[in-house]
């Protein structure tokens, strides 16, 4: 028998943010609401105290930019107090474990981890085994998910593509096979109605049997984002060029590389993303990244909207499932 799932309250409420493993379209349109909410009518944030009293710790094993500093953004728009833990500073070099230190951090009142790991199943064996009671957001856990840039990136979509999810094709390109950005985009784009959704990349950057993910795969960049409304250039992991995978800069940007030329093949107006952070001259050219179609720096900002959702949501969901357990609890 299937476990039920952790990321949610037995009313269904999301109280973990982990992937998108037993979430509904309904879970995902919520989360847009809700980050649509904290935007004003420029795309500015609006600020409002949904956490306010609570204390959110950012533990970064990954470096980061982006991610770590939207939720410390987030977090302070929202009225907690953040702690950014040092990781390379903290008792995990004296060989600590993750487990301890977890639960010292949760003595200290922590009410909140977001998490970075290298290892893929880090923020779900924190929430089902470290601490189920305190919201667990994963901010990108090996190759495995990287859910809030997925919201985001639908966010951004939902703003700012020419159509509706259901009207849409969407490219993703590059490094499928490493990516956790395109897993999670895949599972978000297609909770979300999008149909047409392709993947383009090399054979050896492509993972084995993505097309039962309902995904068509080319090889071929020109004819992958022929009349595509949504382009989604994806990061060249460097360490990996010059491997077997991969050949060098120069000649993945000849077949792969998001120029004018491949660009001009998509709809007129379709819109140009990317996770950052960006390799310009390798996946992505400078022109492309810095043009009127691209929306690589309205993803930041929205960035921090949809981690607003995704915070004041899982700390409403642990309360609400705390006062279901304590009702539980009361004698007949
Ligand atoms: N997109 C993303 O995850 O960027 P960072 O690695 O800078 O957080």
């Amino acid at each position: 028998m299937r476990q039920p799932e952790i990321q949610l309250t037995p009313s269904g409420q999301l109280r973990h943010f982990i992937d998108f493993d037993g979430l509904t379209t309904a879970h995902l349109e919520a989360i847009l609401t809700q980050a649509n909410g904290y935007l004003g009518p420029q795309g500015e944030i609006i600020n409002r105290p949904d956490l306010a009293g609570t204390t959110v710790m950012n533990l970064f094993f990954e470096p980061s930019t982006r991610t770590r500093t939207t939720f410390e953004v987030a977090a302070k728009r929202l009225s907690a107090d953040v702690i950014n833990i040092d990781i390379a500073r903290s008792s995990t070099t004296k060989g600590e474990s993750l487990l301890d230190m977890l639960q010292n951090l949760e003595a200290m009142s922590a009410d909140m981890f977001v998490v970075r790991h290298g290892s893929s199943g880090a923020a779900r064996f924190m929430a089902e085994k470290v601490c189920p009671t305190i919201p667990i957001i994963n901010g990108g856990d090996g190759w495995h998910a990287h859910p809030t840039q997925a919201m985001l990136d639908m966010l951004t979509i939902q703003r700012e593509a020419p159509r509706p999810f259901s009207e849409l094709s969407v490219a993703l390109i590059g490094d499928i096979k490493h990516s956790r950005v395109a897993r999670s985009d895949i599972a978000a784009l297609k909770l979300l109605g999008v149909k047409d959704i392709r993947v383009i990349g090399p054979r050896t950057l492509m993972p084995k049997g993505i097309e039962r993910f309902g995904v068509q795969v080319f090889h071929q960049m020109e004819q992958g984002i022929k009349d595509v409304d949504v382009v989604i250039a994806l990061r060249i992991q460097n360490e990996r060029l010059g491997s077997a995978l991969l050949s060098t800069k120069e000649e993945f940007y000849k077949l792969y590389g998001l120029s004018e030329q491949r660009l001009a093949l998509a709809k007129p107006d379709a819109i140009v993303m990317h996770p950052g952070p960006m390799n310009r001259g390798v996946e992505i050219a400078s022109s492309v990244a810095d043009s009127a179609q691209s929306v690589i720096l309205k993803q930041v900002n929205y960035g921090i909207a949809v981690r607003m959702a995704v915070m004041a949501m899982t700390h409403a969901g642990q309360s609400e499932s705390a006062i279901e357990q304590s009702a539980s609890e009361v004698p007949l």
